[in-house]
């Protein structure tokens, strides 16, 4: 049986981003059943409806995302919290991903968050956020609604080829 397609998309666009190592640690550790691919979300322009209504072409960036997101059978995503919510280019790709209206690339799909943060309380916000107001509105989405782990275990420096 062919492989489900996942994608991983990570909320942090730092360079040594704990959740990013933490997202390679977990595609490393993936059966064969699982076929993971990282859709990256920096390049994204921020959204602005102007860029693809009334004639205007949509940016590449936006239709390739789309066109990711759309090929494949799930979304898992890894996010620290930024000030109590998801940082901004998380919420960017999600805005993006999720029109034109009435063409959201997230419909149905499956997802799950995982959020990893220092801090003994972290990550419990864009969970609980994503979970139940944005993820099981337009996904069909499973969370703990907790943190993975208050203290985020030591990862490598693993990166993807
Ligand atoms: C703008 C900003 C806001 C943050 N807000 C929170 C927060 O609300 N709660 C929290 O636990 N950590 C917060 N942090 C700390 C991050 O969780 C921490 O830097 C984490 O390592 C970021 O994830 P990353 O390592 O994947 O980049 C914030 C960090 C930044 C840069």
């Amino acid at each position: 049986m062919a492989a489900k397609k996942i994608a991983v998309v990570i909320g942090s666009l730092r360079k040594d981003s704990l959740n990013r190592k933490f997202a390679h640690e977990v595609i490393a550790l993936a059966p064969p059943s699982l076929a993971f691919e990282i859709v990256e979300i920096g390049e994204l322009a921020l959204y602005n409806q102007d860029l693809e209504e009334n004639g205007a072409t949509a940016p590449q960036a936006w239709t390739h995302f789309r066109q990711r997101i759309k090929d494949v059978d799930g979304v898992l995503f890894f996010t620290p919290e930024y000030n109590r919510s998801v940082p901004s280019p998380l919420k960017n790709a999600i805005d993006v991903g999720s029109r034109p209206y009435g063409s959201s690339v997230w419909s149905g799909k499956p997802a799950a968050i995982i959020s990893m943060s220092p801090g003994a309380t972290g990550g419990s916000a864009p969970t609980t956020i994503c979970a139940s107001r944005w993820c099981s509105s337009t996904c069909r989405c499973c969370s703990s609604r907790k943190p993975i782990s208050a203290a985020p275990p030591t990862c490598s420096d693993r990166t993807a080829s």
